[in-house]
C-alpha cells in the first residue's frame, strides 16, 4: 500500500495531502477537494466519535477463525464492507488527471478491487454528466450499488431508470445531497423530501426489482421515517462532512438510530473508517456493515484495481484479526458487549 500512497500524493496534490492519518484536519474547507466542509468538524467528529470506542480485548475462548462473511438486504458479502460512492475524480482528486485516470478507470478500479474481495462498491453521482455515465459504464461490467442525487422533478426517475437497466441488486439516494445548494445554482435543482415523497422513490425502485437504500440518515427521527417510507436501507452518515459544519460523528448517533429502526430496515453506516478494527466498531454500535470512503480514492488513484484490491485485503485481514482479539467467531457475535464501558457516548 505504500507504494500505491507514495503515487496518489503525487497524482492528488493540490486536492489530498494522503495523510499518515486521514482525520480531516489538514484539509479543513477543502470542498471541492478531499475534504470536509466549513471548519471541517463533522470530519473530525466521524474520525474522534470512532477513536473514542475502546474494545474489550480477549483471547481465553474458542473462536480461532473467525467468519467475516455476512449477508445484507440479501446480498452476500465477504465482510460487512463496502466502498462508499465517490464521483468527482477531476475537481474532487486531481487537478491534471493523466490519461487512464479518468472518471470511468475510476469507477472501474473501485468495482474491480470490491469485487475481487467478494463485496461491493457503490457508485456517484452528480454535475458534469460524466459522473453517472461512468457509473452506468462500471455497473454494466461489475455488480455495485448506484446511488443517485435527490434530484428535483423527472431528472430522478430518469437516473433511477438509467441504472436500473444495468440490473444492481439496490439502488441508493444520498439524500442529504439535498444541501448541495451549489447544484441549484447550476440550474440542476436537489431537494429535501417528506416521507410520502421518499415513499414515491421506494415503490419506483422497488417496480425495477431493486432494493431502495436512503443515505444521510443522523436521527432516530429520520430513520423511522425512511422506514415508513418503504427503504429496504438506511446509511447512517454526514456525506463525510461534506454538507453541513457542526453534525456530530456517525459513531455517536447510530447507537440510537439503530435501537429505533434495527428489524424494520438494514442499517449501513459510514464516516472516517480506515481500518478493519473501525469496521468492527461500527458493526458493535449497530450497523450491518460499513462504507469507506477517501481511503478507496487514495488507493483508486494510486493503484487502480491493484491499489482497491489492495486495500480490501488488508482491511478484511486487520477485520478478521480484531474480531478473534474480541471473541467474536462470526458477524453476528459482534455486538455491544465488545464494548469497554458500553457504548462510547
Ligand atoms: C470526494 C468525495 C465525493 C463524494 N461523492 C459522493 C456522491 O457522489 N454520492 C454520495 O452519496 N456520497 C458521496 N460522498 C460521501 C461518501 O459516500 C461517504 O459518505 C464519505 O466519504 C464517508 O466518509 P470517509 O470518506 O471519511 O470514509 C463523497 C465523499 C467525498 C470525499
Amino acid at each position: 500500500m505504500s507504494e500505491y500512497r507514495t503515487t496518489a500524493r503525487e497524482r492528488m496534490k493540490g486536492r489530498c495531502r494522503v495523510c499518515p492519518v486521514c482525520n480531516g484536519k489538514a484539509c479543513v474547507g477543502e470542498v471541492p477537494g478531499m475534504g470536509g466542509l466549513g471548519t471541517g468538524a463533522s470530519f473530525q467528529n466521524n474520525f474522534e466519535a470512532l477513536a473514542a470506542v475502546r474494545l474489550n480485548m480477549t483471547a481465553l475462548h474458542d473462536v480461532k477463525v473467525p467468519d467475516t462473511a455476512t449477508t445484507v438486504m440479501g446480498i452476500d458479502l465477504a465482510m460487512p464492507v463496502m466502498a462508499a460512492p465517490i464521483g468527482g475524480v477531476c475537481f474532487n482528486m486531481m487537478a491534471d488527471v493523466p490519461k487512464g485516470h479518468g472518471e470511468e478507470d475510476y469507477v472501474e478500479a473501485v468495482l474491480a478491487g470490491c469485487e475481487a474481495n467478494g463485496i461491493l462498491g457503490c457508485t456517484g453521482d452528480g454535475v458534469p454528466p460524466f459522473i453517472i455515465d461512468a457509473a452506468v459504464r462500471g455497473l454494466t461490467a461489475h455488480k455495485g450499488i448506484p446511488f443517485i442525487k435527490p434530484w428535483e422533478g423527472a431528472e430522478l426517475f430518469e437516473k433511477i431508470d438509467r441504472v436500473a437497466a444495468c440490473k444492481p441488486a439496490a439502488i441508493g439516494m444520498d439524500i442529504d445531497a439535498a444541501g448541495l445548494v451549489t447544484l441549484r445554482v447550476m440550474g440542476r435543482p436537489v431537494t429535501p423530501m417528506n416521507t410520502a415523497e421518499l415513499a414515491q422513490v421506494a415503490k419506483h425502485v422497488h417496480e425495477k426489482g431493486c432494493k431502495f437504500i436512503v443515505k444521510g440518515i443522523m436521527t432516530p427521527a429520520d430513520a423511522e421515517k425512511a422506514a415508513r417510507a418503504g427503504c429496504d436501507a438506511i446509511v447512517v452518515s454526514n456525506h463525510g462532512g461534506r454538507i453541513l459544519d457542526h453534525t456530530p460523528g456517525a459513531a455517536e448517533v447510530l447507537p440510537a438510530i439503530a435501537a429505533a429502526v434495527r428489524g424494520k430496515v438494514a442499517i449501513l453506516a459510514d464516516g472516517a473508517v480506515r481500518t478493519g478494527t473501525d469496521v468492527l466498531k461500527l458493526v458493535a454500535l449497530g450497523a450491518d456493515a460499513v462504507l469507506i470512503g477517501r481511503p478507496v480514492s487514495v488507493a483508486a488513484v494510486g493503484g487502480g484495481t491493484d491499489g482497491v484490491t489492495e486495500l480490501f485485503a488488508t482491511i478484511k485481514a486487520q477485520f478478521s484479526q480484531a474480531m478473534l482479539l474480541t471473541g467474536c467467531g462470526c458477524v453476528r457475535d459482534i455486538t455491544p458487549s465488545i464494548i469497554h464501558g458500553g457504548f462510547a457516548r
